[in-house]
């Protein structure tokens, strides 16, 4: 196999939410599809890189088996010294071309990020036979790209530092670029248009990304955005179809009931919005679906990280407003079903509650009979469904699979203990990212199961602070790995 771009410069480490089994589950199920278990399934992804997004997968889902492939070695071989380093037994990752790819076992799931529009067209096609052909029929996968017309002045950039930056070795063409970036910004400084601002304000941004995303995006020889529309005609002729954008903030007003024609509306959208980048979920035709159906949300869970701002709790149970926020954000919602319901999911504090036990929940603390919970969780649901759309709330597939709070001898998640060695920055078991302080990087160290709370206070550094203050410090860092879903027991 000849080397790779990805060998010069390895991909950054990255996981995405978005691609993880139970939200392409939880999205099929909220469109009346039921996809294979999440739980127990095969999930392929292609173009893996150095597997940090299948990897927390694998260790998330114990009883289901994921594949990465890879056509660059020097990845793929980090990839399999990290699933040693874990013990991971239900991950493989090999060196291979999406053209060739040697796994013919059928997969539920298959995740493609970040790949399609950076590789030729005969690979561009492989992606979407491989969702066809190594797919079952009720699976979901997962394809990414740049998208147009967002896209139609990023190019002016990239085909800029193209100019000034010639082929050749790969990390002195980034410095190559990063020089015509400075000279480029320096230029327009003094230039008072709009469009001088909006360059101007690209660049800042490219200014602080990482070298692998700035030779990645704007020095390869390929990267071809596209418009959904002709993403989408281009899957209809692999025999797939276009179920939803994985973010369901982006994929809401086509999937909204009774919109005339989605795939216009959403292409509409995307002229109005200059929408630069896209996440499809794609079905087997045969299986499409609708679009989402509030009744949907009985069989699936909930959370939200927003926090009730008004301190007043019984309000919650009369008409008029409260607020609650995340964020920057303020949900003012009246309804005391509403209300309530929100307040019940912040208790939780991002823990998925079941549409049922919400319903119940609510109703309770309504005063409701059966009937009437029956009823009004039915009723509410297209109201819960928009907050769903708007991102205020999460939809999930099941229960958390992380301890709510520190046991006597905590353990936390393998792959943050692993990561904490080396990076500032590690992988929840929510399969986000997150930023270690000192103190909470040195508690993931330290709680690997082995050690008490005496054992875990002895590891801590002894500094000025007194001894009730190290132990007050230490129980805070243990609730905030909780907080963030870093704990396993
Ligand atoms: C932009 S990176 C994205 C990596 C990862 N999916 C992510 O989003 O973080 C593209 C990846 O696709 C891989 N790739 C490119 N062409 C490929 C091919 N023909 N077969 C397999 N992998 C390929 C590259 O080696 C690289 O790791």
């Amino acid at each position: 196999m000849t080397r790779t771009s990805y060998d010069e410069i390895p991909y950054a480490d990255y996981c995405f939410p978005r691609t993880h089994p139970e939200h392409l589950f939880a999205v099929s199920a909220l469109c009346g599809r039921t996809a294979p278990a999440f739980t127990r399934c095969r999930v392929l992804e292609l173009g893996c890189a150095r597997g940090a997004n299948l990897l927390p997968m694998a260790l998330d889902l114990p009883e289901s088996e994921f594949v990465g492939i890879d056509l660059s070695a020097a990845q793929i071989t980090e990839a399999r010294r990290r699933a040693d380093e874990l013990g991971l037994a239900n991950v493989s990752f090999r060196a291979e071309s999406i053209s060739a790819l040697s796994d013919d076992a059928p997969f539920d799931y298959v995740i493609c990020h970040g790949v399609y529009s950076w590789v030729p067209p005969a690979v561009r096609d492989a992606i979407l036979a491989a969702c066809r052909e190594r797919m079952r029929p009720a699976g979901v996968a997962y394809v990414s790209f740049n998208a147009l017309p967002g896209w139609n002045a990023l190019r002016t950039i990239r085909d800029f530092l193209l100019d000034h930056a010639p082929p050749g070795p790969a990390l002195p063409r980034v410095a190559l670029a990063r020089r015509a970036l400075a000279v480029l910004d320096e230029s327009l400084r003094t230039e008072p248009s709009h469009g001088a601002a909006w360059l101007r304000g690209e660049l800042s941004e490219l200014a602080l990304t990482d070298d692998a995303y700035l030779f990645h995006e704007y020095l390869e020889p390929v990267n071809d955005a596209l418009y959904l529309r002709d993403f989408v005609a281009h899957a209809q002729a692999h025999g797939l179809t276009h179920l939803a954008d994985a973010d369901l903030r982006v994929a809401a007003p086509a999937l909204r009931q009774g919109v005339g024609d989605p795939l216009a509306l959403a292409q509409s959208i995307d002229f109005t919005r200059n929408r630069r980048f896209r996440a499809s979920l794609l079905v087997h035709a045969e299986t499409a679906a609708g679009g989402a159906d509030p009744a949907s949300l009985a069989r699936l869970h909930l959370a939200t990280r927003a926090q009730r701002a008004d301190a007043d709790i019984a309000a919650l149970i009369v008409e008029g407003a409260v607020t609650f926020r995340y964020d920057d954000r303020s949900i003012v919602l009246r309804d005391p079903w509403m209300k309530c319901a929100l307040h019940v999911l912040a208790l939780e504090d991002r823990r998925p509650v079941a549409y049922a036990a919400l319903a119940a929940s609510v109703a309770a603390r309504l005063g409701l009979d059966h009937r009437a919970a029956l009823v009004a969780a039915a009723a509410h649901a297209p109201d819960v469904l928009e907050l769903v759309f708007d991102g205020s709330l999460t939809l999930h597939a099941g229960a958390a699979r992380y301890a709510e709070a520190a046991g006597l001898r905590p353990v936390a998640s393998r792959i943050a203990r692993m990561q904490a060695k080396t990076e500032d920055v590690v992988t929840t078991l929510r399969h986000t990212r997150i930023a270690l302080a000192d103190e909470a990087r040195m508690m993931l160290r330290l709680a690997d199961g082995t050690r008490d709370r005496a054992a875990l206070l002895a590891g801590f550094p002894h500094d000025a602070r007194s001894s009730a203050q190290r132990a007050g410090d230490c129980e805070e860092a243990l609730d905030w790995l909780a907080s963030n879903a870093l704990l396993t027991e």
